[in-house]
This record gives C-alpha cells, structure tokens and sequence, in this order.
C-alpha cells in the first residue's frame, strides 16, 4: 500500500488532491436510488448523463461542498456491471479533486502507481479524469477530476 503524505511539501501543490470532488456509489437501479435519496435526505440530482466510454448513466447529487456519483452501469460487461454483479451495490470510487491530471499522473507514475488510465479522458461534466488502481489504496478506487481551482 502507498501512502501519499496530505499537505507534504515534497511535491509540486498542483500534483495533489486538493479537495474530494465526489464520493461514488454503484447501484443496479438508478431511478430506485434517486428516488432513495430524495425520499430520505431531500436532494434532487444535479446533473445526469451518460457517459459512453465508461458505460455508465450517473447523476451527481451535491452534499454541502461535494458530491455524491450515483453510477448505473448501462451494459453489463463493463466495469461499474461487473462490479455490481460481483459485489453487489455500493461503495464504487472516491474522487480526488486536482488541479493539473497530467501532473498528477505523472507524479503517481514516478512513484510506481499502478494506473488504469494512462492518459486523462473525458468524464461526466466534461472533465478530464483518470482512475488509479485500487490495490494502490487499499481496495480503494481512486479517480482524478481535474478541476483547477475552485
Ligand atoms: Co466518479
């Protein structure tokens, strides 16, 4: 397990998460859990989209100053489906709010990280983003958002 050092003024600030950007649940039944939601802590989805290179419908609720992704796989071999089918709803990543991905990357990279994505793509909202793998964080999955400063 690696362990980065929050605040640590070993690295560059911009290779850092800054901020968790959202917290990601996987569910079978995104309309089921929204509704959950709405029912038991009155917040209506801000946004919702697919997003086809990761085979996913998801809507993201705001929570004080984050987020919680609520993730539908929309084809069952893929890998928020597989995740589902084999573990069952809940808990799919955390993201990590960074102000500079290709820093980010880079900087896990020269560490050893194992990446999923090599490269940042397109994720929901239109922001570039890129998942870590989870045996680096002890069976976390870890995203990137970049987002700059917000
Ligand atoms: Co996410």
């Amino acid at each position: 397990m690696r362990l980065v050092v929050m605040g640590a003024t070993r690295y560059a600030p911009d290779v850092l998460p800054y901020n968790i950007h959202h917290v990601a649940i996987a569910v079978e039944d995104l309309d089921a859990a929204l509704d959950g939601f709405r029912t038991l802590y009155n917040v209506e989805p801000l946004s919702r989209e697919i997003v086809a290179d990761q085979a996913v419908e998801e809507a993201m609720i705001a929570v004080g100053g984050s987020h919680i992704q609520i993730l539908q796989a929309t084809e069952a071999d893929s890998p928020v489906g597989r995740f589902v089918e084999r573990n069952g709803e809940g808990l799919h990543h955390i993201a990590f709010a960074v102000v500079d991905i290709d820093a980010a990357l880079e900087h896990l990279r020269a560490e050893g990280a194992r990446l999923i994505d090599e490269k940042p793509r397109t994720g929901g909202g239109g922001h570039k983003i890129a998942f870590v793998h989870p045996k680096e964080t002890a069976g976390t999955l870890i995203e990137l958002v970049e987002v700059g400063h917000e």
